[in-house]
């Protein structure tokens, strides 16, 4: 057989643990030749590729990024193209099928998040053999149990929590560290309580300012006269929006969420009055080196990949569910967002080591009750709504 491989969407660590299990699986088990797509999807449409073999994976295991390129604006059935007055769309998806076709290539590995996987989803509609593998530092891929990207992510993120903390400590500030993770919260949650923070803001809980403060004044109180808040850049103040960095041209609808902990600090330090700073981790979090728990991951999901493809199954995600590597229709994870259950052994976790998540006890409690009536009455759950 004869496979190709791509990745799309931003980039993470483990993004070349995967491409390298893909190829050693392909070559070692199956006697597979596998080509590299550069730049995500927009490689198959340009024609822009290279043979992958074994001399082109070694040592790429601990690096990271991708030895592919990648892109997050390359969706075949909505391609930018650049006018003198902005950017138009073109659906690109059949010269996309045309030239997979001419390669002579049996099946399609899309290494990416959710757009990836939407367009992934597409491409299979329209006939093309195509296995997708979950990635994102966001952690939201419906579907899995966990991406490979986001261990590494945690890793980096808390690392700055800790090192925050030395700071906030020695000139008494409140300060607030703002984590991607677009519309879920499993990034600063996990950082949040891995790096010991006073108070974790997510998206899916929207944050109540009297609450937060009060947590800050209570520290005071005890005699701690610093606080640590981690919030995800999607939280919103209940009743607010979320903050939108930039909007993004080559996408039709994209935005780019951040800055929200801005906000935040100037009300903070105005209720309050104490000073209160940000540190915004950005994209920070998505470099480095990958976790042996993501290389992990990655192999295992780049081996599974190949397992399917040897096997025809196609139109499928390799999934991480309850421990087993396992697959899923593509379908199923489309248009969804895995955000925080409210239900969350982590959420309750932080509850009980004095956490605050922005909420009184009772909002959360109402909050948790009225998911659980939707899931009663089969209405979508949080972690299924699409963002
Ligand atoms: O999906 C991964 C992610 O890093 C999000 O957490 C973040 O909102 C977004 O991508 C940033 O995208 P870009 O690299 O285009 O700024």
């Amino acid at each position: 057989m004869k496979i190709g491989v791509l990745t799309g969407g931003g980039d993470c660590p483990g993004l070349n643990a995967v491409i390298r299990a893909v190829v050693k699986t392909a070559i070692n088990d199956y006697d597979m030749s596998v080509t590299g797509f550069k730049d995500g999807f927009e490689g198959v449409i340009l024609n822009n590729y290279i043979n992958l073999d074994r001399d082109s994976v070694s040592g790429i295991l601990s690096l990271g990024g991708t030895i592919l390129g990648t892109s997050n604006q390359a969706d075949p059935f909505n391609f930018p193209i650049k006018q003198a007055d902005g950017y138009t769309y073109l659906d690109r998806s059949s010269e996309l099928m045309t030239n997979f076709e001419r390669l002579g290539l049996d099946a399609l590995i899309v290494i990416g998040g959710d757009g990836t996987m939407a367009a992934a989803g597409g491409l299979g509609e329209l006939g093309l053999n195509i296995i997708g593998v979950p990635k994102t530092i966001d952690n939201d891929l419906y579907g899995t149990d966990q991406t490979f990207g986001f261990d590494s992510a945690v890793v980096t993120a808390t690392d700055a929590v800790d090192k925050i903390h030395t700071t906030a400590q020695s000139h008494h500030r409140v300060m607030i560290i703002e984590v991607m993770g677009r519309y879920a919260g499993w990034l600063g949650l996990a950082s949040g309580v891995a790096g010991g923070a006073d108070i974790i803001l997510v998206p899916e809980i929207p944050y109540n300012l009297e609450v937060v403060c009060e947590k800050v004044k209570e520290r005071n109180r005890q005699g701690k006269n610093f606080s640590i808040v981690v919030i995800g850049e999607g939280a919103t103040a209940e009743g607010g929006d979320m903050v939108v960095s930039r909007m993004i041209d080559t996408s039709p609808d994209a935005v780019r969420l951040g800055g929200i902990s801005n906000q935040l600090a100037a009300q903070i330090e105005g209720l309050t009055e104490l000073e209160t700073r940000v540190t915004i981790l950005g994209h920070l979090v998505r470099g480095g080196s990958p976790t042996p728990f993501d290389r992990l991951l990655g192999t295992h999901f780049g081996c599974e990949a190949i397992h399917l493809a040897a096997r025809k199954e196609f139109g499928r995600l390799v999934v991480l569910k309850n421990n087993k590597f396992d697959s899923i229709p593509l379908e199923e994870t489309a248009g969804k967002t895995r955000k925080v259950p409210l239900d969350s052994p982590l959420l309750s976790a932080a509850k009980s080591l004095g956490i605050s998540l922005g909420v009184s006890d009772e909002k959360l409690k109402q909050m948790a009750e009225e998911a659980n009536t939707k899931a009663a009455a089969n209405e979508p759950a949080a972690e299924e709504v699409g963002a």
